[in-house]
């Protein structure tokens, strides 16, 4: 079943892709910076807030006055800082809903990865409560039906014992300190909650991508500044308790919720609510593939350089003092429950060198289940096949291209994740002869189901990152083909073809 909804979800990430994939090269492609993007988008939010609350009037009658003075008065700073906050929060809401189903689609909620799932949660109900209440600071009459729609919602629970509906019978009883309540919600505690979450939900994180690249920052900063000019937010008429709002224009992006209060009863909306939130809190425990053994250390090798810790990109291995006898002072140390066997930290091991002469070919670090070792009997057994230009190809276990590839008969070493090919291994593979050219396939950067394996990768490649690929490999031989986990159709075989013609050239 859930296998089902992840096919359907990728389907979805497929036909968004097409027209993004058109417009934007990998590295720009706003689906691969979901995260990144809402976090640049609060930015926006956060410092257009400041400038309104530099203005906003936190009473009855002066709140309304305050946010026309912005809007009509002050239009060309105001009102495009009103616009940008009410477009920047809308669009934060689309990036968290696409980012949410890319996590699951795409299977990152699960194992260690639960805790950013589980944060994330409250993370989209403060948003929520963010934007109710800011809609309800403006007291138009949209405020209007907001406040009494959520007081209706509110009054359902049965631990309030006064009626927060009363508050909205007649302008008279509705108090300023109500409404100075709100706005400290909105301005202050809200606010420090949210920032206080996001850097909670990064924090297992190792190197969280908490910025899109500039040039996307730029676009999307222009393209909200430009709507804000050509269709400012603008309120509707001032609140009045004594009559009804006839018609209004939702906000569907923060308000979808309210109409179904309407139509249902407010118990129900709950029930709708919380159930939906419980669901996708327990996800991450529903049941999974069989879990590989985490990463396991040996000390005879392991010479306590940190580059393990340092590529890990879920935090699992640390430094911890020596337990034997040599004159290193650390030794690396894998925390089972966080590790997730995606092999990246055998990937920067100095010592995972498929040259290695004499004895078993064990490294300071290893997969029980997909060992260094197994690597280079695959290599040589790929390398036997008679036939020229001959190429290897290494690519994902989760690569959607690796099936063309194997039907195809193709020399081909399977690795969990490409950073866990160490590069020696590609000196390796065309130094001793096993290949003529080596291929890479995996999944294109911002899409890693670990993370970092593409970029890094491309890193230890271009000499740019430890481990580096030695000198002496002449690039020419080497070629990679990234691909989007959800593209619709692989092109391995293509690469493949072209890359042998341009060994033959
Ligand atoms: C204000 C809302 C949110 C913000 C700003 C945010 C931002 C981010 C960022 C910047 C990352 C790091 C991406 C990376 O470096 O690979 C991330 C990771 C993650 N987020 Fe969110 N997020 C939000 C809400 C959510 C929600 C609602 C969920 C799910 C219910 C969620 C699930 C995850 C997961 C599972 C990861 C870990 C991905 C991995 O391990 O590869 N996030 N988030
Ligand atoms: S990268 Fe290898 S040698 Fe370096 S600390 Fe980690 S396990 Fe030890
Ligand atoms: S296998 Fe992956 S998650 Fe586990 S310790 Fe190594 S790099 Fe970290």
């Amino acid at each position: 079943m859930i296998g089902r909804v992840h096919k359907a979800g990728r389907a979805f990430f497929g036909v968004l892709r097409r027209p993004m994939a058109r417009a934007f090269d990998s590295a720009q492609n706003p689906l691969n910076h979901l995260g990144a993007l809402t976090v640049f988008f609060l930015w926006i939010v956060l410092i257009s807030g400041i400038w309104l609350l530099i203005f906003f009037r936190t009473s009855v009658s002066g709140a309304f006055e305050s946010v026309e003075y912005l809007t009509r008065e002050q239009w060309y700073l105001g009102g495009i800082m009103r616009s940008l906050h009410r477009y920047a929060s809308d669009a934060a809401i689309v990036t968290i809903l696409l980012h949410i189903i890319k996590e699951f689609v795409f299977d990152r909620y699960r194992r260690n990865r639960w805790f950013s799932w589980v944060t994330g949660v409250p993370l989209v109900w403060m948003m929520f409560i963010l934007g109710i209440t800011g809609y309800w600071l403006v007291w138009d009459e949209l405020a209007q039906y907001v406040a009494i729609t959520s007081a209706e919602l509110m009054d359902s629970i049965p631990i309030f014992t006064d009626s927060m509906a009363g508050n909205f019978l007649s302008d008279d009883l509705l108090s300023n300190r109500f409404f100075t309540l709100m706005a400290f919600l909105h301005l202050i505690g809200l606010p420090i909650f949210l920032v206080f979450g996001i850097w909670f939900h990064l924090f297992r994180l190792n190197g969280p991508r908490i910025n899109p690249p500039r040039r996307m920052m730029a676009a999307s900063l222009l393209t909200m500044l430009l709507l804000s000019a050509v269709y400012p937010a603008i309120s509707h008429e001032q609140a009045n308790l004594a009559m009804t709002p006839q018609s209004l224009r939702l906000d569907w992006f923060y308000l979808h919720v309210y109409p179904l209060i309407q139509i249902w009863s407010p118990g129900w909306v709950w029930v709708f609510l919380v159930g939906i939130s419980t669901v996708i809190v327990i996800a991450p425990w529903a049941p999974a593939k069989k879990k590989d053994d985490p990463a396991l250390v040996t000390l005879d090798f392991c010479n306590g350089c940190e580059r393990c810790v340092d590529d890990c990109p879920f935090g699992a291995v640390e430094m911890v003092p020596r337990t034997d006898e040599t004159n290193y002072s650390h030794q690396a140390s894998v925390d089972s429950d966080l590790c997730i066997s995606c092999g990246i930290c055998v990937g920067a091991c100095p010592t995972a060198t498929p040259f290695r002469s004499r004895g078993t070919l064990l490294p300071g670090i290893d997969l029980p289940d997909r060992t260094a070792a197994t690597l280079r009997d695959e290599i040589i057994a790929a390398g036997s096949k008679d036939i020229s230009p001959r190429v290897i190809v290494f690519a994902c276990r989760d690569d959607p291209q690796l099936n063309e590839i194997e039907a195809a008969g193709i020399g081909l070493v399977k690795v969990n994740c490409m950073g866990q090919l160490p590069p020696s291994y590609v000196d390796f593979t065309l130094s001793r002869g096993h290949a003529h050219g080596v291929l890479l396939l995996g999944c294109q950067d911002g899409n890693c189901l670990y993370r970092f394996g593409a970029e890094w990768t491309e890193q230890r490649l271009a000499r740019q990152r430890d481990p580096m690929l030695r000198r002496r490999v002449d690039m020419s031989r080497v070629a990679i083909g990234w691909q989007a986990p959800w593209s619709d159709k692989s092109n391995a075989l293509k690469k493949y073809e072209a890359f042998v013609r341009s060994l033959q050239s």
